[in-house]
C-alpha cells in the first residue's frame, strides 16, 4: 500500500513536471502598437524583467511612446520607492534597458515568445498583421490580442496557430489597473492558456478567464449599464447629473455613467455597441441610442474633444 501510494505520488509529480516543462515561460515579448494600451503593456512587461520590443508605424510615434513610458515610470517610482530614490533610479534604468523599439514587426518576431497586438480596433487590419507575422514568428510563439470588442476566434483564424492564440485584455491605464482578462477560444490549447495566465501574473496583474464572448466580463457588464443610463436620460426619467450622482453615492462607483462615457470616448462606446448589435440585433441591451449617435455625429466624443455629455473647456 505504502509502495502503491509512493508510486502514485511519484507518477503524479512526474506527470505534473512534464506538463510544467511543456508550458512556455515567456521571456521575450513583442508588443505591436505603441499607443495608449501598447505603451502601457510594454512598460509593465519590461518593468517585470521581460525583454520587450515595442513596434509601431513610425519612429516619431515610438519616440512619443517611449517618452510616455519614461514619464509613467517616474510616477510609479515616486510612489513605489518614496524613501529610496537610488533604488527608484535603478528600477527605471533596468526597465528601460529591457525595452527597445522597432518599426519592422516582421524583422523582430523571429526570437519572440509572445506577440501582444494592441493596434487600431479594426478586424481587417489586425487580421492582415497576424497573417503576416504568422509566417515569420517561430513555431512556439504565442499570439495574443488586446482587442476590446472583436472576436479572438476571428483573429486566430487568420493564422495557422489557432492553438497558440488567445486574448490578453488589459485595462487603461495599464500600469495602474490590476486586471487582465485572459480569453480562451475553443481552439486555444490549455498549455497556451496557462502560459498567458502565468505571463499576466508575472507582470503583476490579477488574471481572470473568460470564453470568447462579446465584451468578455468587464465590458459585457459595463457597456450595457452605460447604455441603460443613456436610455434612462433619453426617456427623460432623470437628468444626467442626477444619474451620475446617484451611481456615485448610491452604488459607490467612483464615476457616474456619463462621466465614464466621456472618459472612455463616445465614439469607442458607439463602435462597441454597434458591433454587438450587428451580432445580436434582437438583444435590447445592445440596441443603439439615437442620442449617442447624434453626439458622435457632431464630433462631441467626450473629454478628448472637449465635449461629450459634459463640456470640458
Ligand atoms: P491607440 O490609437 O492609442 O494606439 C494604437 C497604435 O497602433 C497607434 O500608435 C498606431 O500608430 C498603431 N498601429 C496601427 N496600425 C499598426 C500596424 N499595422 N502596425 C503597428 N502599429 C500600428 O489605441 P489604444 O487605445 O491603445 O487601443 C489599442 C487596442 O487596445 C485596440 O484593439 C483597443 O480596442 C484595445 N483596448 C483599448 C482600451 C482603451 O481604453 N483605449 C482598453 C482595452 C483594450
Amino acid at each position: 500500500m505504502a509502495f502503491a501510494t509512493r508510486h502514485f505520488v511519484r507518477a503524479a509529480s512526474s506527470a505534473a513536471a512534464t506538463a510544467a516543462a511543456k508550458k512556455l515561460i515567456v521571456k521575450h515579448v513583442t508588443v505591436i502598437g505603441g499607443g495608449l494600451m501598447g505603451a502601457g503593456i510594454a512598460q509593465v512587461a519590461a518593468a517585470s524583467g521581460h525583454t520587450v520590443v515595442l513596434v509601431d508605424q513610425s519612429e516619431e510615434i515610438l519616440k512619443k511612446s517611449t517618452k510616455g513610458i519614461e514619464e509613467s515610470l517616474k510616477r510609479v517610482t515616486k510612489k513605489k520607492f518614496a524613501d529610496k530614490p537610488e533604488a527608484g533610479a535603478e528600477f527605471i534604468e533596468k526597465t528601460l534597458k529591457n525595452l527597445t523599439t522597432s518599426t519592422d514587426a516582421v524583422a523582430v518576431v523571429h526570437s519572440t515568445d509572445l506577440v501582444i497586438e494592441a493596434i487600431v480596433e479594426n478586424q481587417e487590419i489586425k487580421n492582415e498583421l497576424f497573417k503576416q507575422l504568422d509566417k515569420f514568428a517561430p513555431e512556439h510563439t504565442i499570439f495574443a490580442s488586446n482587442t476590446s470588442s472583436l472576436q479572438i476566434t476571428q483573429l486566430a483564424n487568420s493564422t495557422t496557430r489557432q492553438d497558440r492564440f488567445g486574448g490578453l485584455h488589459f485595462f487603461n491605464p495599464v500600469p495602474m489597473m490590476k486586471l487582465v482578462e485572459v480569453i480562451k477560444t475553443p481552439m486555444t490549447s490549455q498549455k497556451t492558456f496557462e502560459s498567458l495566465v502565468d505571463f499576466s501574473k508575472a507582470v503583476g496583474k490579477s488574471p481572470v478567464s473568460c470564453k470568447d464572448t462579446p465584451g468578455f466580463i468587464v465590458n459585457r457588464l459595463l457597456v450595457p449599464y452605460m447604455m441603460e443610463a443613456v436610455r434612462l436620460f433619453e426617456r427623460g426619467d432623470a437628468s444626467k447629473e442626477d444619474i451620475d450622482v446617484a451611481m456615485k453615492l448610491g452604488a459607490g462607483y467612483p464615476m457616474g455613467p456619463f462621466e465614464l462615457l466621456d472618459y472612455v470616448g463616445l465614439d469607442t462606446s458607439k463602435y462597441i455597441i454597434d458591433g454587438w448589435h450587428s451580432l445580436e440585433p434582437n438583444n435590447p441591451l445592445f440596441a443603439p441610442s439615437p442620442l449617442l449617435n447624434k453626439l458622435v455625429q457632431e464630433k462631441k466624443l467626450g473629454k478628448k474633444t472637449g465635449e461629450g455629455f459634459y463640456k470640458y473647456k
